[in-house]
């Protein structure tokens, strides 16, 4: 008999979630707003929901659901299915496993949602032909999922991999982790945003100003699109933002030497007007060069889906 997996995709914003059968095909899949201020039991009745929802969407018994993964930001304690620590959502020590299972009656696992995506990435996406591959998400936060010889590496007790905690900049911007610098806080979207505002405020005559309508509105694209108008303060916000981004993406290479990275979240929308300058920032300060032991570094595949994917993905096998 066919299996039928549920994964969950956590995020400040919004909750995705899909049902997934073995070979990684999504049969449906939705997505619901956190409501991240409200109690951790109200959210995780809504997962709940969603999971039940998407099972009749597909035609399912809730039973012939075999298990329900989660990615989740933050630290994850996977053995006990609590989030121990999360900077964006604001949680400490929250039972979400426990909470999900108790309104569901089936198996819930969870893990770090970059840890996630890359594992989506991994089984059926981008990272399919990689058996070594550093994941880095460039979203609200920057997270990231590590897989060195086609296994996932957490680091003790799956505490690590934070690879947007990272310091590029000694004393530089405070991240919301509390330190100062992290890579998280120049190579997201918050931080692009950020530099955006900055760079309009400091230029009024830029075209980035009638792009975005006002600071508010303000989003990932906003400088990349100024650029594209050729607007000079946009270019720089671009190129700035780039170099920033190859400081860690060095880093991680040096460390871990992968045969790839990949990036995913709303930044990489831009595609090659990202990547092509990124290499190009890159490739010379690998260590050693880049003949003995290229890295490919490519755009992830699945989008938005690579995280309840892969919290499915680590659902398999857990019934
Ligand atoms: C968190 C990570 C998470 C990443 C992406 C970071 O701020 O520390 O745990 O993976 O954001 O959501």
């Amino acid at each position: 008999m066919k299996k039928y997996y549920a994964g969950l995709d956590l995020g400040g914003t919004f909750v995705k979630g899909g049902i997934v059968d073995e070979e990684g095909n999504i049969l449906v899949k939705g997505k619901i707003p956190t409501g991240a201020e409200r109690p951790y039991a109200a959210i995780a009745a809504d997962m709940a929901q969603l999971v039940k929802d998407l099972a009749a969407q597909a035609g399912l018994q809730q039973e012939q659901i075999a298990a329900v993964g989660i990615g989740s930001p933050g630290l994850i304690d996977a053995e006990n299915g609590t989030i121990v620590y999360s900077n964006n959502l604001r949680w400490e020590n929250v039972p979400l496993c426990a909470a999900v299972r108790e309104r569901l009656g089936l198996p819930v696992c969870i893990t770090n949602d970059a840890n996630a995506a890359a594992l989506g990435e991994s089984f059926c996406g981008a990272g399919k032909k990689y058996r070594s591959m550093v994941f880095i998400t460039l979203g609200t936060g920057v997270g990231g999922g590590i897989i060195l010889d086609g296994k996932l590496f957490e680091g003790y007790r799956s505490a690590g991999a934070e690879v947007g905690h990272m310091v590029i900049e000694c004393g530089g911007w405070l991240c919301t982790c509390g330190r100062r610098g992290c890579f998280e806080a120049y190579a997201s979207a918050t931080g692009l945003i950020r530099r955006t505002r900055e760079a309009m405020e400091a230029h009024p005559e830029s075209a980035m100003w009638r792009l975005a309508g006002s600071l508010e509105k303000v989003d990932g694209k906003t400088a990349f699109d100024g650029m594209r108008a050729g607007d000079a303060a946009a270019a720089r916000v671009v190129d700035e933002y780039i170099s920033y981004l190859a400081e860690g993406v060095v880093n991680l290479v040096n460390i871990f030497r992968p045969e790839a990275v990949l990036l995913g979240g709303g930044v990489c929308a831009e595609g090659e007007t990202l990547l092509a300058p990124l290499r190009e920032k890159v490739f010379p300060h690998l260590f050693g060069g880049t003949e003995y032991a290229p890295c490919a570094i490519v755009k992830a595949s699945l989008g938005n889906d690579a995280g309840l994917c892969g919290a499915a993905r680590l659902a398999m096998g857990r019934e």
